[in-house]
């Protein structure tokens, strides 16, 4: 598998491109999206459940070790990701309404600094009293800002961007599921299978 193949798009199997073409997206975003997309979810679930724990739960301090260790994976993950977004050309919107185009460019633009300000809102509340977080033992991300009382704003925009989060990305797959079960367009598939065709079309770079 070659990146020259795949910027190409000439000759090679779908399902081996790394790199996203006109036609669909390629392994990495594909990997990142799908990998995030469940991660974020279940982050979700893990932050709404370890805030019903009580002291005595032996979960009490391990489920918010691992919520905060696996988000400031995900705030690594997001940054190359965005990195990775702004260096590869987006698939072809042309098949959309002018409103779908309109809106799925709002949406997923608007994810990346809602997903940034729900992340840099958790590494707040976490360093807040000054200490470091720990990531699964393998580094410390030190405490940049500690000042009394941040602890609690900083929980409550949490909170509020998380939920935020979950209906805008509830509505980002209805829309996905009426593409592919109504319009019976390749827009999901694209992302989840990749290109359909890498032969057909030019890969321009275009976003
Ligand atoms: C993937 C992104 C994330 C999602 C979806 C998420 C979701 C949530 C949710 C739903 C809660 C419970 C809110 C409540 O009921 O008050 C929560 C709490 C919390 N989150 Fe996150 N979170 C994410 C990332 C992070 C990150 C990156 C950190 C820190 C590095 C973090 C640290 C915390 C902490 C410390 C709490 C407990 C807040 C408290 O007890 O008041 N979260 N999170
Ligand atoms: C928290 C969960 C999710 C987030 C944050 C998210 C975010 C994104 C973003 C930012 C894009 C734009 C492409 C990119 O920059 O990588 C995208 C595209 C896409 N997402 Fe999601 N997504 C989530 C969940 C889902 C789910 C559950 C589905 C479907 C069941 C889905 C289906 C799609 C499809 C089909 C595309 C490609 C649309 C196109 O080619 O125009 N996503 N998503």
């Amino acid at each position: 598998m070659t990146d020259q193949q795949s910027s190409d798009g000439v000759g090679t199997r779908p399902q081996m491109l790394l790199r996203d073409t006109n036609n669909g997206y390629g392994l990495v975003s594909r990997f990142l999206h799908w990998g995030m997309a469940l991660a974020i979810v279940a982050m979700f679930v893990l932050g709404v459940w370890m805030r019903t724990l009580d002291y005595y739960n032996p979960y009490y301090t391990l489920a918010p070790d691992i919520h905060r260790g696996v988000g400031i994976i995900l705030l690594i993950l997001l940054v190359a990701r965005f990195a990775w977004r702004l260096i590869s050309p987006k698939p072809d919107d042309s098949e959309l309404t002018r409103f779908e185009a309109v809106a799925s460019h709002i949406v997923h633009w608007g994810f990346y600094p809602l997903l940034f300000a729900l992340m840099i809102s958790g590494y707040l509340i976490s360093t807040a009293d000054g200490r470091p977080i720990n990531v699964f033992g393998l580094f410390n991300v030190p405490s940049v800002y500690a000042r009394a009382g941040l602890e609690d704003q900083a929980g409550y925009v949490h909170m509020l961007i998380a939920y935020v989060t979950m209906v805008i990305a509830a509505f980002h797959a209805i829309g996905a599921f009426k593409h592919h079960f109504v319009d019976h367009s390749h827009i999901l598939t694209r992302m989840w299978s990749g290109p359909s065709d890498t032969t057909s079309q030019p890969t321009e770079h275009k976003r």
